[in-house]
């Protein structure tokens, strides 16, 4: 199963590939996580984008392809994966077609911007994993640690609201281009492309993944 999510920043991409890798037994790949991760070694790429992750801009499309294909080459990503986060720009789109990959679902949650200040202002990470919890929404079963691991939980460096509106902003500015992108190959392919109300629980939402890409298996 090769299955897409987009979503604006904060729209639960995260928290739902938590099940959606579990239940299908597929690898999350998420650009955002693998990025933090090249910033937390320091490495030549960490360096350089920083200040990008920061100030909630966009990575290039060169170095993000990049770290994708080296991650698609890995064993356990031979029988499917879930891409949160990428693709984020068309040309990121294409070249997942440009590799011969043929996308099951593309999934995109549809949150509006009220909502979505108020889950990051909230969310809480385990940095390791890409765990995901809301203070209030989604709360850790011990307050400020891991529910796994013990460990704490950290507010992520671009969750400041001047970070955020420019994540919203670059968002918007892509995805219509997306959307046409994956409406078109909806219709030469066997891609199958939903819209998904992300404003209800988790659990809600997960139902109805749960719904999508069990009545629709080729
Ligand atoms: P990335 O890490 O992908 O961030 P993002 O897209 O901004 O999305 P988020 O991770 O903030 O939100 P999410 O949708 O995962 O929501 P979550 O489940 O955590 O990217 C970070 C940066 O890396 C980018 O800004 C860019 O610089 C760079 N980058 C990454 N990919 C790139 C690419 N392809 N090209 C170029 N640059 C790239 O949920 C949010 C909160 O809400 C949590 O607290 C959660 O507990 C809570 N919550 C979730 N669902 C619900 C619900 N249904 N009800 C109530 N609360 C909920
Ligand atoms: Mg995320």
């Amino acid at each position: 199963m090769y299955i897409i999510l987009l979503g604006a920043p904060g729209s639960g991409k995260g928290t739902q590939s938590k099940f959606i890798t579990k239940k299908y037994k597929i690898p999350q790949i998420s650009t955002g996580d693998i990025l933090r991760e090249n910033i937390k070694k320091n490495n030549n790429i960490g360096k350089k984008i920083f200040n990008i992750l920061n100030n909630g801009d966009l990575v290039s499309d060169d170095i993000v392809c990049r770290l994708v294909y080296k991650r698609i080459k890995q064993d356990d990503c031979s029988k499917g994966f879930l891409l949160d986060g990428f693709p984020r720009t068309i040309q990121q789109a294409k070249y997942i077609s440009y590799l011969g990959i043929k996308i099951n679902f593309v999934l995109e949650f549809i949150v509006p911007d009220e909502l979505i200040l108020k889950r990051i202002s909230g969310r809480r990470i385990h940095i390791k994993s890409g765990r995901t919890y809301h203070v209030y929404f989604n709360p850790p079963k011990k307050q400020g640690v891991d529910d796994i691991t013990q460990e704490k939980l950290t507010i992520r460096e671009d969750d400041k609201l001047e970070s955020v509106k420019k994540r919203l902003k670059n968002y918007k500015k892509e995805i219509n281009q997306l959307n046409q992108y994956y409406l078109k190959e909806q219709k030469n392919q066997n891609l199958k492309f939903f819209k998904i109300d992300g404003t209800t629980t988790p659990k809600n939402i997960q139902n109805k993944i749960k719904i999508i890409l069990k009545n629709n298996k080729n």
